[in-house]
């Protein structure tokens, strides 16, 4: 079988090394990939934004199967555009990636179907907007409907920050279209839990459940980032609390994609909080996430080609579908700066020697210059560790991001703590 992955991150690279192990798969191809996935992948020079190059490159190269990582590809109807030129493709279809791409749709779905999820108020006015500021009280989470690479979920603590959200993405319209209109929520506390699931059409699957760590810095503090860090399993996900998520949030959820008529099988991630009230949706996302997939994948021990080719013939029901036992906690390695500016280009040093601790080491922002690796992102890697138990795997993390170095590299330093001292 011939595989292309489409997309260039941590993410992309977990999926890279895990399809590498199936034994249907004989060569995968990478559009545009980065610097650590050429040892299991063909790197080729086509920007996941590009559709139609895309899809005339799975023409000409007979690609069996076609894998989109990131969501904007999703949103902008990829699957949709594959599927109608006859090219296996594993996402959901343009209708279903609404669910990402569209916050305010996504809120009208959980409403439809019962799901639990936060209080909002939706806007395409700024001034209605700053009047609800001022008849309420914050803390709230303030958000653009569309896409906005991540940085459109901003949290404010008070009417100042409030107002300036307002501000940056309806007036000086930071996210352009994404921003067009905007919800306000309300801020909820509580542990976050990521799942996974897997869906054909008709049934789906789950994957472990972990947690993300959002914000920069030890302690949750410092902003908001595309995530520092993952872990799973997670001590907080009891049974009582999984047959709650199950019956109040993933039964319903599926039900709804089914009434609705959702095309495409792919990967459906439910951004869950568990909340004093209970469990509330906080976000849909129509893909793996990042970095949790860096736990997930090494942590899952069936096929994962064959569950995703099996799924886009609706037959999910026929494959093997096997998380493993084991934790896994993934810390990320970012550039100093990051979330905000950063350098790039800086060498990177100590990745055999991270490797040779056990830890698998999963690119996301790095590329070559006269053969050697360097950052070129704001991410740049994500340390895995995989072991019988979370205190071990916590351990042996640590190991391998102490083996490796580049200027003003940082990272958190307590990942999966909170799962520790819950276990
Ligand atoms: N880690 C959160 C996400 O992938 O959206």
């Amino acid at each position: 079988m011939r595989v292309l992955v489409i997309g260039s991150g941590g993410r992309e690279h977990t999926l890279v090394w895990k399809i590498s192990k199936s034994p249907e798969v004989k060569k995968i191809y990478v559009a545009p990939g980065n610097a650590g996935m050429e040892i299991n992948a063909e790197l080729v020079s086509i920007k996941a934004e590009d559709s139609d190059d895309l899809l005339s490159f799975a023409k000409e190269k007979k690609i069996d199967l076609t894998v989109v990582g990131p969501e904007a590809p999703l949103v902008d109807g990829i699957v949709d555009k594959f599927t109608a030129e006859g090219q296996r493709i594993f996402g959901f279809s343009e209708s279903g990636a609404r669910l990402e791409g569209s916050k305010v749709w996504a809120k009208g779905f959980m409403e439809r179907y019962g799901i639990p999820t936060g209080n909002c108020s939706v806007f395409d006015d700024s001034s209605r907007a700053m009047d609800f500021l001022k008849n309420n009280d914050p803390p709230y989470v303030i958000k653009a409907d569309g896409l906005a690479a991540g940085k459109g979920v901003i949290i404010c603590n008070n009417d100042d920050e409030a107002r300036a959200a307002v501000n940056r993405i309806m007036m000086k319209k930071e996210f352009g279209e994404a921003g067009k209109r905007i919800i306000i929520e309300e801020f909820l506390t509580g542990q976050e839990i990521s799942i996974m699931t897997v869906f054909d059409g008709k049934d789906y699957r789950l994957f472990i459940p972990s947690q993300d760590h959002k914000r920069a810095y030890d302690g949750d503090n410092g902003p908001n980032t595309g995530g520092m860090g993952a872990y799973a399993p997670l001590p907080v996900y009891t049974e009582e609390l999984r047959r709650k998520v199950q019956k109040e949030i993933i039964e319903p959820t599926f039900n709804g994609i089914k009434r609705e008529n959702i095309k495409g099988a792919g990967i459906l991630y439910f951004g869950i909080i568990n909340s004093v009230d209970g469990p509330k949706v906080l976000e849909y996302n129509c893909r793996f996430g990042d970095p949790e997939t860096q736990v997930v994948l090494p942590l899952f021990e069936s096929d994962l080609f064959e569950v995703m080719f099996e799924a886009t013939k609706g037959n999910l029901g026929s494959v093997d579908f096997q998380n493993s036992s084991d934790a896994a906690v993934c810390v990320v390695l970012a550039s100093g700066g990051y979330p905000g500016s950063y350098k790039k280009g800086y060498r990177i040093k100590g990745l055999d020697k991270a490797i040779e601790t056990g830890c698998l080491v999963f690119h996301a922002g790095t590329g070559k210059k006269n053969d050697k690796i360097i950052t070129s992102g704001g991410r740049v890697l994500g340390v895995t560790a995989v072991a019988p138990n979370l205190e071990e795997s916590l351990m042996k993390v640590y190991e391998g991001v102490d083996q490796i170095s580049f200027t003003d590299a940082f990272s958190r330093r307590d990942i999966a703590m909170k799962g520790v001292i819950n276990g």
